[in-house]
């Protein structure tokens, strides 16, 4: 790509990732058909759909979303490649436990953003009944009986483990109370999907989770909510470039500390029924400080992307990654294209501004900074390749030709 064209136009915001994986595992609970309008097309879901299928569901993908059809599914070997492909696939775990009373599958995989244990989901499912054996190559769980409520403290508010317990303690005997929830829009959105399948939940969006079991549930047809993350990171595109760009359908009700930052960095953000318009300045401001956070907190999936403009603007920024330990892989990519970056610990790094990105070739080793040495490329002078582009096509169905759309000089596919 080559950088420094400024950014104009609309670009239409895809269906969320981490809205629709886990929304995938919980309609294995249905044995029903379902529908997933706007279920992004996007690698992570492709896995999640093999997944589903080797375990004899049935999928297939029409103009405006997915079908599933889980009623014939039967416990079986998961294939590895996708397991350990992605993180989400940790969602399979409560919805098998709640479907067959058992499961066998490996540890999850995902990007390589920190250490990533799953001791909460396990000791959350334990205290619904479940049993759990653990070696190297996987977990082991098993029911006896049937899974029952329990009164759950979260002692992190893990997005994954507020959705296992969701997905075992909808039909489970009982009611289960979740205190310590995490309050991600991905988690209401999990929700409001179970509840049109006829699950009882109560304190959807706060942290505190109210689920009252019940038999059955059925499938239904559902809306994948729009990307926060994609959005936002098409917002920073357009912050970086000066650019002037409507983002249609953005969630922007759920990016009040994106769009915080963006007005704080010189950005004109307008908020309207079909999305949001954004506004990039011609100098960029200096933030001097930005920690991520649990929603509504700046997110963790952002932090990557703020990097490059931090570069571009005067004087120093310090950000501080509170959520993950390892998701400053980025730097050296970034410290390639010009920028001076020093790492205080494994959660600051202090920027130091006033700079210009240089083009080179440089590898995306992981989802989101992968995207962000994209939006560096487009700010850097000459021309970018990026490598590695799987990781991106995990959870943007297409970056490079959204951004072209937007007049980016971008080719790939
Ligand atoms: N944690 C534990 N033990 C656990 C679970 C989590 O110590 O059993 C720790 C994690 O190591 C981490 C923190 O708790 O330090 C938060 O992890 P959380 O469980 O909330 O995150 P996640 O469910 O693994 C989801 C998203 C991530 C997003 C985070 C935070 C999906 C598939 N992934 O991960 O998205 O960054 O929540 O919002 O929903 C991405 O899209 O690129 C991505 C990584």
């Amino acid at each position: 790509m080559h950088g420094g064209i400024s950014l104009q136009g609309k670009v239409r915001i895809q269906g969320s990732k981490n809205a629709s994986l886990p929304i995938l595992a919980a309609a294995v609970l249905t044995e029903e058909r379902n529908k997933l309008v706007d279920c992004p097309k996007i690698s992570d879901v492709y896995q999640m759909i093999q997944l589903i299928e080797s375990m004899g569901g049935r999928c297939s993908w029409e103009e405006d979303g997915i079908c599933l059809d889980t009623a014939d599914m039967t416990p079986a070997q998961m294939p590895t490649e996708q397991v350990r492909g992605m993180r989400s696939s940790i969602c399979l775990l409560g919805a098998l436990l709640a479907r067959f009373g058992h499961v066998a599958m490996e540890y999850p995989g995902g990007c390589v953003i920190g250490e990533r244990p799953i001791d909460i989901h396990l000791s959350a499912l334990g205290s619904l009944g479940v049993e759990f054996t653990q070696n190297a190559s996987g977990i082991y769980g098993n029911v006896s009986g049937s899974l029952h409520g329990a009164q759950i403290d979260l002692p992190i508010a893990s997005v994954g483990a507020t959705e296992n317990i969701l997905l075992a303690a909808v039909t489970a005997e009982g009611i289960t109370e979740v205190n310590g929830a995490a309050r991600e829009p991905e988690i209401t959105a999990l929700c409001n999907y179970l509840q049109s399948c006829g699950a009882k939940i109560a304190g959807i969006g706060t942290s505190h989770l109210v689920i009252e079991g019940v038999e059955k549930l059925h499938g239904c047809t559902f809306r994948i909510p729009t990307d926060r993350i994609a959005a936002g990171t098409y917002l920073l595109a357009a912050l970086a470039t000066a650019g002037d760009v409507f983002l249609e359908r953005a969630p922007w009700e759920q990016m009040e500390a994106v769009i915080r930052v963006a007005k704080a960095m010189g950005a004109e953000c307008q908020c309207c029924e079909e999305g949001l318009y954004v506004q990039g300045p011609g100098e960029l401001q200096q933030i001097g400080y930005l920690r991520t956070d649990i929603y509504p907190g700046f997110p963790t999936d952002l932090q990557s992307l703020i990097l490059p403009l931090c570069v571009c603007t005067q004087g120093e920024t310090v950000i501080e990654e509170t959520i993950f330990e390892n998701r400053f892989r980025i730097l050296e990519p970034l410290r390639r294209m010009g920028a001076q970056l020093e790492q205080l610990d494994a959660h600051c790094v202090r920027v130091y501004g006033g700079g210009r990105l240089q083009g080179c070739p440089v590898e995306a080793t992981e989802l989101r900074g992968g995207a962000a040495l994209v939006v560096a490329g487009l700010m850097a002078d000459g021309k970018t390749t990026v490598t590695g582009c799987r990781f991106i096509e995990r959870g943007y169905e297409n970056i490079c030709r959204d951004l072209r759309d937007l007049g980016a000089r971008i080719y790939g596919s």
